[in-house]
Parts: C-alpha cells; structure tokens; sequence
C-alpha cells in the first residue's frame, strides 16, 4: 500500500480511503467483509478503468451495440456516457438524456461493468463515445463504434439465360454480414420458392467464411415457367433480385446476349414461324424479308 504515491494528495486521499474501508469492515463484519475487502484491492485508491476494457467495437447495422465501461472502485461516483460527434449527454448512470430511447446504459454489478447500449444501430452512430467518471478532475474511456453495412448480391448478370430442361443456378452472396442470417427465403414474382421436392429444386445457405454467407437457388429441369423475377431474401437484411428466362429454343446466340438485350426475347422458333406467314402476302413481302434478313444477320454476327 505505501507505493509510488505522489505527496501530499495521495497520501490525504489514501487516508480516507483507509478510514472509509475502516468503517465498512465495521459495518458489514458479520458477513459482508469478505465481499467489501475484494472491492478495494489493488493499488489505487478510487475509481479505475480496468485496463482491459475494449476501445473498439464493430456492428452491423441494424443490430444492437454494446459498448462497455469497466469501472473499479466506482464507490458512490456516476458514470455518463457521451457522444464525442456532439458532446451530447447519452446516460448519466440509469437515466438516459437523450430523446432517443436507443440509448440505454446498465450496470452489471458482477463485472463493474456500465453498459451502454444502442438499438437498431444506424450508420451515423458510428464514431467515438466516451464513457466518464465523476471524479474530480474527470476520468474518461473513449470507445470507438464501427458499423459495418453488409452487402448482398445475385452473382452475374440481372438478366440470366438458360435453355429449357438444364439446370438454373442463382447464387445470393452476403458479404460483410456479422451476423449470419437466420435463413434465406427465395421469392419468383413474389411468390415464396419452396423445396418440396429436391429432385427439383435445391435450396441452400452457407457460411462460406466469418463474414460471408450464400446462398444457392437450383432449378434442375428449368421450364419456361420458371421465368420471372427471383428474390433472395435474407431474415435480417435487404434483398437482391435477377430476371430469369427460361429460352424454349435451341439458339444459343440468343442466350449468350447480356443483359444489355432491349426486351427478354420470345422462342426463335416462334418469331421466325411469325415471319413465314407474313410472307405469304405480297404487299408486306417485301418488308418481312427485310426483317428475315436483318435478323439472320444479327444472329450470324452475334
Ligand atoms: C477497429 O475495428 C475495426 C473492425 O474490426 C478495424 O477495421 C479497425 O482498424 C479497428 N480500429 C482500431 C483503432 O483498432
Ligand atoms: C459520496 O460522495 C459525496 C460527494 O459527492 C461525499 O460527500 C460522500 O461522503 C460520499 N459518500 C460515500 C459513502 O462515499
Ligand atoms: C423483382 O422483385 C423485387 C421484389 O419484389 C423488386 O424490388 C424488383 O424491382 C423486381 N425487379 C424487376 C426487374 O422487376
């Protein structure tokens, strides 16, 4: 106990300490004393940050923050915390003063530990906050929290092409995602995708890394039905979305055009059949071979 200690104020400051220790023993010597001894341990004299206590935390978006202030030896001091964007009182102890119910702050008696805590965290609450103590000077804690916004996205192009028959892949891929989603539901035009039949259809999620999630939708037999718009929809984020065509030909240049194409594109057969009979009256003749000729060119070329 005769450490290091700095003159006067310390000595002064220790002495009280010493007497107030003195009176607790005291007080709660018939059972409690074991319990107040361990609270006054260690070289100081007042309150202390532990020195393990966390500077950074990340979280999602959308998810909640914790934010925890270890204090030792608070005695009968408050702890506030403040947001350092504004200098805006957040808590002091329990109350919060901010017209924001996000913010909350707890203590956990078992670790001395104020917890301040923000709801459904949003980009802008990122930045420093500084956990104070009442002492005179004042103590501070600054704690840094990052949000991090996941990332979510159908791989390849937003208009995919496949042939009748073969087998659609889509694939949701959720980056920088924390939190790994509880599940992925697929929706084509709005309707729930169900795999009631796996020989048919497969679906799947997996975390592919600590941050990263997929997940795969599979049409083994795709039908021209299936076309249409697919959401993948994860429980705890926004959702992605492709335009699927199931193309009922067998032209492969038309499957190869990317999304860039002016409209999804009906069976070859069909337009061509459509071409045939317009043909056959002579003052659009003309025309319709124009067309024929334009279109079998663009084939030819692309
Ligand atoms: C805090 O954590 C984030 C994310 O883990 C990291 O990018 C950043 O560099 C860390 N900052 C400090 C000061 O450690
Ligand atoms: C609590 O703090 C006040 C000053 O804010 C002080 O006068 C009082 O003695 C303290 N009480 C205890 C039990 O430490
Ligand atoms: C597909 O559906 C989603 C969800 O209903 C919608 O937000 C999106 O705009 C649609 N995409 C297209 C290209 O229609």
């Amino acid at each position: 106990m005769k450490s290091n200690s700095h003159k006067t104020p310390g000595l002064l400051l220790m002495a009280i300490w010493s007497f107030i220790i003195l009176e607790m023993c005291t007080v709660f010597s018939k059972g409690e004393a074991a319990h107040t001894v361990k609270r006054f341990t260690g070289l100081y004299t007042g309150p202390y940050f532990d020195p393990t206590t966390t500077t950074n935390i990340t979280t999602q978006l959308g998810t909640h923050a914790y934010l925890p202030c270890r204090v030792k030896q608070l005695g009968n001091k408050s702890v506030s915390w403040i947001r350092k964007r504004d200098a805006h009182i957040l808590t002091v102890d329990r109350y919060t003063f901010i017209a924001d119910d996000r913010f909350q702050a707890f203590l956990v008696d078992s670790t001395d530990t104020w917890t301040l805590q923000v709801k459904y965290v949003q980009a802008r609450d990122a930045g420093e906050y500084e956990c104070q103590v009442s002492t005179e000077p004042k103590m501070s804690h600054f704690i840094t929290l990052n949000v991090v916004v996941p990332k979510i996205e159908i791989l390849g192009e937003s208009d995919k092409y496949v042939k009748a028959g073969s087998k659609a892949i889509l694939k949701c891929l959720i980056t920088r995602s924390l939190e790994e989603p509880a599940y992925i539901f697929w929706y084509h035009d709005g309707e729930r995708v169900l795999a009631f039949d796996r020989t048919k259809i497969d679906i799947r999620m997996e975390r592919v890394d600590s941050d990263t999630t997929m997940g795969t939708l599979v049409i083994y037999q795709s039908r021209p039905e299936d076309s249409g718009n697919y959401t993948c929809s994860p429980s705890n984020l926004d959702s992605a979305s492709v335009l699927l065509h199931v193309l009922n030909g067998e032209h492969p240049a038309a499957m190869q055009r990317g999304k860039n194409s002016a409209s999804p594109l009906p069976g070859w057969p069909h337009l061509s059949m459509g071409l045939g009979l317009t043909a056959c009256m002579p003052p659009r003749f003309a025309v319709s071979v124009a067309l024929s000729l334009a279109v079998l060119a663009h084939l030819f070329i692309t």
